[in-house]
């Protein structure tokens, strides 16, 4: 209700005298905040009753937040933002992967809703192409949409002439259906238990991605499993950092650099993951000598 100055004073008054006034603070205060959920709760009714899955989502990032993230990946890599955002625009338009991977959950049966889209995802396919890693591993594969987006960014790295390798780990037999085709061709899967896979493995890693039992100490253990593999430039992306600080915690005991993008999906209800990005001394010293801050006389 819309109400005039005067009439608005005249309702101040008079609620005052009756002793009202702080139920209807209360009140306008609830309103207010609760203004701030609207959408939220609107996408959620939405959302209950569609066949959709129930972990990763697969939402867009708003305009302003995909710009966020070009800008984060830039800085900690030292490629242009404008290269950055061309690779975004690359993944969000490759219709041949969007294609593959609407067929594969369509035939997995995953959810007649499922639409998706690659949130966080554009920051990982962007750090593989403008470094080239050779090794690439992403503990927890799910359906395979992480794998796919990666193998697509390794399949134009070796078409550049750059070849790499994607190892994902996964407990269940049952996932990683997306990991076909073509897109099998840059990658394979480490069924099992991924600590156990990670201890075995023995080839040195050049991109790491955390991303599969999300609890802290699952976290940490992976971290401290792999520290003595990672290349010399070895970059860390744990998509855990929403919720725990062991990335952070980590970097700092390693003398490592440590930051987090924050995501902001479009049209979910979902207040977003991110990505904790630990990357090494050298690799920040390699960046900023591209881009002195004080010039030499
Ligand atoms: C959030 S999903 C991964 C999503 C995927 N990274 C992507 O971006 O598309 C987590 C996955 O980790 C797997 N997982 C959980 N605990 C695990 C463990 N101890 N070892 C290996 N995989 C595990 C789950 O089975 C699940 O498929």
């Amino acid at each position: 209700m819309n109400l005039s100055k005067p009439s608005k004073e005249q309702l101040k008054t008079t609620l005052k005298a009756i002793g009202l006034m702080p139920l209807a603070r209360a009140i306008y205060r609830r309103r207010f905040a609760m203004s701030h959920y609207a959408r939220q709760i609107a996408y959620i009714k939405r959302w209950a009753w569609l066949d959709t899955e129930d972990s990763n989502f697969y939402y867009k990032l708003t305009s302003r937040n995909r710009d966020q993230l070009a800008h984060t990946v830039a800085a900690v890599s030292g490629a242009p933002y404008i290269e950055i955002t061309r690779y975004f625009d690359e993944l969000e338009s490759d219709n041949e992967l969007r294609a593959h991977i609407k067929r594969g959950i369509s035939s997995a049966g995953y959810g007649k809703d499922i639409q998706v889209e690659f949130g966080r995802r554009l920051g990982w396919y962007a750090f593989i192409r403008c470094l080239k890693p050779q090794v690439i591993i992403e503990t927890g594969v799910d359906h395979g949409v992480g794998a796919c987006v990666i193998t697509s960014a390794l399949m134009r790295n070796a078409a550049e002439g750059h070849a790499g390798r994607y190892y994902g780990t996964e407990l269940r037999e049952s996932a990683g259906k997306l990991l076909g085709g073509e897109y099998a061709h840059f990658g394979q899967i480490l069924y099992g238990d991924s600590i156990e896979s990670l201890q075995q493995f023995d080839q040195t890693i050049d991109l790491f991605i955390n991303d599969s039992d999300h609890s802290a100490d699952y976290e940490y253990r992976e971290y401290q499993t792999i520290v003595g593999k990672l290349s010399p430039n070895g970059l860390i992306l744990g998509d855990n950092s929403h919720v725990t600080d062991k990335l952070s915690r980590f970097s700092t005991e390693q003398g490592r650099h440590f930051l987090f993008f924050a995501e902001q999906p479009a049209d979910h209800w979902y207040p977003g993951a991110g990505i904790g990005i630990s990357f090494s001394q050298t690799m920040a010293q390699a960046t900023f000598r591209r881009s002195p801050i004080v010039s030499t006389p």
